[in-house]
């Protein structure tokens, strides 16, 4: 089993965005036992991303220790599971975050088969953030290609090293492909990292939102969804499956 943090130091990097799309990708495509975690508490988007918002019982109950685990885990179509964080203000009252090691823990026993345990931190370098990256094991990294961005990756891998997590790389998110942004080389070089994909930026996500049906299960055989996919191959070390030729001619009519 697999524990995995998603970070960054900037927010709206695209972070909930990639954790959807990777879990639904891995359960899906990669029949994969996924289950991806909103470590987001004051910012929690990621059930709603998901288009799952009804969600009575949230990470929050457990961190107060008022409800058991399998209350708070909800099974999206996919096959991912999540546990969402609670969208209600109040629910932030007095809420300690360190805890989420030891909630972390529990999963860990009580859903042992799990292949990928996913965390969508909060981004920069403040106790929320820091709690998800003290109950992984792994991390990737997100960015956006432009350079104060980037220096505030170099600051995560910092956080990261001191508490002896592994690095599986950077994705670079938001390409636009133009002469203003870093090159892959450069931010492989400022960060140290390896960039394990770059996504470009599409109207799709914006859309996918706009409907609450991620990109990878509207539109499964756009290239963003491949690239999504790519992550995943890289994640399980498969290779990605093969997208029929008919499926990608009927893929450019899916949904939106
Ligand atoms: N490749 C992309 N192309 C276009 N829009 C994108 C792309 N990736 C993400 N977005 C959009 O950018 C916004 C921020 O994305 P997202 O919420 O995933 O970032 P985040 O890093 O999780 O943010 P936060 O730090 O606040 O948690 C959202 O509106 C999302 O739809
Ligand atoms: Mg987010």
């Amino acid at each position: 089993m697999r524990v995995i943090s998603v970070v960054s130091g900037k927010g709206g990097v695209g972070k909930t965005t990639l954790v959807s799309n990777l879990g639904i990708v891995l359960a899906s495509r990669y029949n994969k036992k996924v289950i991806l975690i909103d470590c987001n508490i004051t910012t929690p988007h990621l059930g709603l991303y998901m288009g799952m918002h009804n969600h009575p019982i949230t990470l929050n109950d457990l961190v107060k220790e008022e409800s058991d685990i399998s209350e708070a885990v909800y099974t999206h179509p996919s096959g991912a599971k999540l546990i969402p964080s609670s969208l209600s203000l109040k629910d932030l009252d007095g809420l300690d975050m360190t805890k989420l090691k030891s909630i972390i823990d529990r999963i860990k026993k009580e859903y042992s088969d799990t292949d990928f345990i996913i965390l969508d931190c909060a981004p920069g370098f403040g106790r929320e953030a820091i709690a998800g990256m003290r109950s992984c094991d792994e991390v990737i990294y997100v960015t956006t290609p432009y350079f104060p961005v980037v220096v505030d990756i170099v600051k995560c891998v910092r956080i990261a090293d001191d508490l002896d997590l592994k690095n599986i790389g950077l994705l670079v998110n938001m390409k636009k492909n133009n002469n203003h942004e870093l090159t892959t080389s450069e931010i492989e070089n400022i960060t140290e990292l390896p960039v394990i994909a770059s996504v470009s930026l599409h109207n799709d996500i914006f859309k996918s939102l706009h409907n609450r049906i991620p990109i990878s299960i509207a539109k499964p055989y756009s290239k963003i969804s491949r690239q999504f996919s790519g992550i995943a191959a890289h994640l399980t070390d498969e290779e990605m499956p093969k997208d029929k030729i008919l499926n990608r001619f009927f893929g450019l009519f899916d949904r939106y």
